[in-house]
């Protein structure tokens, strides 16, 4: 495994980056995404391909060979199949730290401030449905105590998110990645940045070694990856079951993708549900709805309604789609 070559700044932007993809700081409505990106099935597929390789590192131009499967395709499949691949993120994450950029920092900054006003908003009830509502106001500022949530980010690659976190107040912070060489580089740069704090292991999602449950869990283009595997299907599968484990009962797992729409996750966790019950669940049930609602793992709980627009390849208005889910 390489070394980790940190420059000697504490500024990330001075890392040797690649040309920048242009980010504009306007909003667009998660709503009205569909109409003003208009893309086809094939064009998200590769318009995700792109975001997914772009938000993160630069694949490596030398490996040939997978643990799981043997494919060395130059075509715009082939690219989007080797996303899904482990030997892809290996790579990535091992030769080409150079590469490194964080173009990704205004969808993080959306999804961090967003996840603490919902974490916010779900302890505050929790405390009113205690018989806080006489709380005083010095009381009222334990609600913005974050320490209680105990946070995993799956697939964390550079952990750039959990810091985000710690930097808004969340103390208890893990991070898995089935890559080693994001677990080096998400320690090397938490360790620079002054966030030993943050717990990073080798751990792969689908046949995970945790055997604690957490308040939050995190899930920032991890799904998507795991989506692009040749055997993606299965995988998504097995990714429900994994992490409705490890989400702790009344935690919240946060989803975010560049592939699927608010609308398919929430079809997904409609189908993982029903799997699960053997009942068909409402579709788009939200908080607080019958019981047959309350007996499925996981019940919709909000999304994020805007966004700051992206540019990938000359294309304004890539997707995506932030939504978060609550483990009955
Ligand atoms: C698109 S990257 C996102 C990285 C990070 N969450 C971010 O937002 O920058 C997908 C990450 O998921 C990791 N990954 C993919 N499949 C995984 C699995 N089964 N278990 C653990 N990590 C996985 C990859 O190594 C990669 O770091």
């Amino acid at each position: 495994m390489a070394g980790i070559k940190l420059p000697p700044s504490d500024d990330t932007s001075e890392l040797p980056q690649q040309p920048r993809t242009p980010v504009t700081g306007d909003l667009i409505s998660d709503d009205d995404r569909s109409i003003a990106a208009d893309h086809d099935d094939e064009q998200r597929h590769a318009d995700a391909t792109e975001a997914l390789a772009a938000a993160n590192l630069r694949p490596s131009s030398d490996y040939s060979s997978d643990k799981d499967s043997e494919k060395d395709e130059e075509d715009g499949d082939g690219i989007a199949s080797m996303l899904g691949l482990q030997s892809y993120w290996d790579a990535a994450y091992s030769d080409e730290l150079q590469n490194f950029r964080q173009h990704g920092h205004a969808v993080m900054d959306t999804v961090v401030s967003w996840t603490k006003s919902l974490c916010i908003d779900i302890t505050q009830r929790r405390l009113l449905n205690h018989g806080g509502s006489d709380k005083t106001e010095h009381d009222n500022h334990e609600v913005h105590d974050l320490s209680s949530w105990s946070v995993l980010d799956l697939g964390t690659g550079n952990g750039l998110l959990l810091q985000e976190l710690a930097k808004h107040g969340f103390v208890d912070l893990t991070g898995v990645d089935y890559s080693e060489g994001a677990i080096n580089l998400a320690r090397g740069l938490a360790e620079r940045d002054g966030y030993s704090n943050i717990t990073f292991s080798v751990d792969d999602v689908l046949d995970t070694k945790l055997e604690r449950q957490f308040q939050l869990v995190m899930d920032k283009g991890t799904l998507d990856a795991i989506g692009l595997h040749p055997d993606g299907p299965i995988k998504r599968l097995m990714y429900w079951d994994s992490v409705a484990k490890l989400v702790a009962p009344g935690g919240l797992l946060v989803i975010t993708s560049c592939n699927s729409t608010k609308d398919e996750l929430m079809q997904e966790v409609d189908s993982f549900n029903q799997r699960t019950t053997g009942n068909p669940v409402q579709p788009n049930s939200s908080v607080h709805q019958d019981s047959a609602t309350h007996s499925a793992p996981f019940q919709y709980v909000d999304h994020v309604r805007s966004y700051p627009t992206f540019m990938f390849g000359g294309i304004v208005g890539s997707r995506v789609a932030t939504v978060a889910f609550l483990r009955n």
